[in-house]
């Protein structure tokens, strides 16, 4: 099983070492290869997805990626900033499905902004199409208005659109996982505004003849973005659009307290997926060794069980950072009065000794 592991910018290097570390005392025959991503790569090749390692990606199984993004890269233009890098990667290797779970740990209840009783046992899965809507709809420019409230002024466009076949497939994800789990599914639109997400809407409600055994509801995204602070539990599989996605995800992620715990999964259509904390590359930690590397972990966890098919490594993953959190280990980002504070570095040896079956000291 052949692994590309890009690391990327920010902490994106710190917390991949770790999940690598993890990966590599499972005993798996797991081959790994490493590549510049993002804007190291700018800076190494000149490019934030060179060639080669859009192929390694290609040829590889599965991808484990770090984060990119740095302030310094905000002058570039857009299509040589680092965010191109992810773009680029779901566009080329056809990774529609993004899985984002927000789970809310037990030991780390108090963490959320919202009331414990609210988000204590939270298990939600957010699907967000990763491939369409306004994030890669054409045309988009800059050009001069000939209509609209302002004629012969300068103005810029994207297009949100949606084809038939893009909302079945995500919508076949979304049940299918529902049926695995709690067997809802809320279907997430701007239906009463737009012709896109009308179209959103009655495609999904047509798939869901398919799965007379979960059940669809549908939700404006602004409700929905008001539901998930007020009655989150309510929630079990959220499906939407891109856009709509990465912000109600962000929103799901921050509902648990601690985002540098949420991993993420971008899967094709056979199942090959490139995994990623839910995090970013926040530049103003990096080099600090201070990130929680438990979301990259997790997400090499995810890895495992739905790429490479090897669902007891993921378990044995998951298991030692139920048991590094109970042991009271905190990187500062999910730190709290009466456990200890740890760095990137301690962490991942505390995951990799969980998982070989020695104590954890608190
Ligand atoms: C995400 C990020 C990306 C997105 C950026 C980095 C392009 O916010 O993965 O949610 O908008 O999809
Ligand atoms: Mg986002």
């Amino acid at each position: 099983m052949k692994i590309a592991v890009l690391p990327g910018d920010g902490i994106g290097t710190e917390i991949v070492a770790e999940a690598v570390k993890v990966l590599n005392v499972l005993e798996l025959p797991l081959e790994m290869e490493e590549a510049v991503v993002g804007g190291a790569a700018y800076e190494a090749k000149g490019h934030p997805l060179p060639d080669a390692t859009l192929q390694l990606a290609k040829d590889a199984d599965a991808v484990l990626f770090g984060a990119v993004g740095d302030w310094k890269f905000d002058k570039l233009e857009r299509a040589l900033r680092p965010e191109q890098a992810i773009l680029g990667l779901r566009k080329h290797l056809g990774l529609f499905a993004n899985l984002r779970p927000a789970l809310c740990y037990e030991q780390l209840t108090h963490a959320s902004s919202l009331k414990p009783e609210l988000v204590a046992g939270l298990d939600i899965l957010i699907i967000r199409e990763l491939t369409g809507d306004i994030y890669f709809g054409q045309p988009r420019g800059r050009r001069t208005a000939v209509d609209g409230h302002f004629p012969g002024a300068e103005e810029a466009f994207d297009t949100m659109r949606y084809s038939r076949p893009e909302i079945e497939r995500i919508a076949h994800v979304a049940f299918q996982a529902a049926r695995r789990r709690g067997k809802k599914v809320t279907s997430v639109d701007k239906a009463n505004v737009l012709e896109t997400f009308q179209f959103w809407k009655d495609v999904v409600t047509e798939v869901h003849a398919q799965y007379p055994d979960v059940e669809l509801e549908h939700m404006y995204v602004d409700n929905a973005a008001m539901q998930l602070v007020k009655a989150p539990k309510k929630f079990d599989v959220v499906v939407t659009g891109n856009m709509f996605g990465d912000i109600l995800s962000d929103e799901a992620a921050m509902l648990t307290g601690s985002i540098g715990m949420l991993p993420s999964a971008s899967l094709d259509a056979n199942n090959k997926g490139l995994y990623e904390p839910s995090h970013g590359s926040a530049p103003d930690i990096a080099g600090k060794g201070v990130a929680n590397p438990l979301a990259t972990i997790l997400s090499a966890a995810m890895m495992l069980r739905y790429t490479l098919a090897q669902p007891e490594a993921a378990d044995r993953i998951e298991s030692a950072v139920r048991a590094v959190l109970a042991a009271g280990l905190r990187t500062p980002d999910i730190y709290s009065d009466g456990t200890r504070k740890v760095g990137t570095r301690e962490m991942g040896d505390a995951v990799v000794a969980a998982i070989t079956g020695k104590t954890i000291k608190g």
